[in-house]
């Protein structure tokens, strides 16, 4: 493909981008929606130490994808290949083929900065900047150079997608670090959004949340997935359950010679299925809480 879609910014970046707004793309096996990212044969190393290997899937534009298994299986070293997040790690490396619109985010002349401006991440742990609520989220936009009267749209409606509008609209000048967690949670991910990723990757974003705070996050990724298309991380089973189209399970398997872990893709299906028909034991048995 000769999309320079994810090619450096430029003094023109920003018409470049809306010209180069994702292309209608193939159709992703089995779900009738077009493919964001074709991951093939996906494996990420710690200097020699392989984390997680063997991953194939697909992320179909607009749904949700969870990501889940048990502790050390590898979900955020995945997580963070399908932006290149990994590449800010000294020494992990990623093989295989992260293809994200048919084109190999790994490839050279790729702006891992592009990247990650199209494929945005929100953390488990809510990190405002410590600035105000308005120039937390008028950041990206600001370094990206979008003008500061563009800014103040952009501003207003990041916070309302991100369901944070009425809480703070009379108080943008306020620290976002006076919010509460789950407020924060829902900042970053308007900072997130400021910036018109198609993709949000989220890392446990409700880890250090209450249940209230932890349902209002739900149904706000429920809302975003008509609008973009999200990958999260969780261990909490029901929420994978509640709010994902696809999921992904992963495990380890031990290494005898070196008597390390590796992670590897067990099963990747409708999310309907892996819950109620897995086809791999392992599926089943850690979806049911038999994983020891
Ligand atoms: N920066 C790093 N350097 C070296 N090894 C790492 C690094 N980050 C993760 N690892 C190792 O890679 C493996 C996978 O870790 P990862 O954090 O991706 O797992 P995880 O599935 O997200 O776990 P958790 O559910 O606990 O968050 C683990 O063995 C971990 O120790
Ligand atoms: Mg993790």
């Amino acid at each position: 493909m000769s999309d320079p879609t994810l090619s450096g910014a430029g003094p023109d970046a920003r018409s470049r981008r809306i010209d180069m707004a994702p292309q209608p793309a193939h159709e992703s096996p089995g779900t009738g929606g077009p493919t964001v990212f074709d991951i093939k044969d996906v494996g990420v190393f710690y200097g020699d130490f392989k984390a997680v290997k063997d991953v194939n899937f697909t992320v179909a534009k607009n749904e949700i994808t969870a990501l889940i298994g048990p502790s050390g299986c590898g979900k955020s070293t995945l997580l963070r290949s399908l932006n290149r997040m990994n590449d800010l790690i000294p020494g992990a490396r990623v093989e295989g083929t992260v293809s994200y619109h048919g084109k190999d985010i790994y490839e050279s002349g790729v702006d891992p900065v592009e990247v990650r401006r199209r494929i945005g991440m929100v953390f488990q742990k809510a990190n405002p900047f410590p600035k105000s609520i308005f120039d937390n989220v008028s950041y990206g936009p600001k370094i990206h150079g979008v003008p500061r009267a563009e800014r103040d749209d952009i501003v207003e409606d990041s916070l309302r997608k991100a369901a944070l509008w009425d809480e703070v609209k009379d108080d943008l000048k306020k620290s976002a670090l006076a919010l509460s967690g789950g407020q924060q949670q829902r900042l970053c991910i308007a900072r997130t959004i400021a910036l018109q990723p198609e993709v949000v990757l989220m890392d446990e974003p409700c880890s250090a949340l209450d249940p209230i705070a932890t349902a209002r996050i739900e149904e706000l990724m429920v809302d975003l997935a008509e609008q973009f298309t999200i990958v999260i991380v969780t261990h909490n089973m029901q929420q994978a359950a509640r709010v994902s189209d696809k999921t992904a399970f992963f495990s380890t398997e031990v290494n005898e010679v070196s008597d390390t872990r590796t992670g590897v893709l067990v099963e990747f299906d409708d999310t309907q299925r892996i819950f109620t028909t897995p086809s791999d034991v392992r599926t089943e048995n850690y979806v049911t809480g038999r994983f020891g």
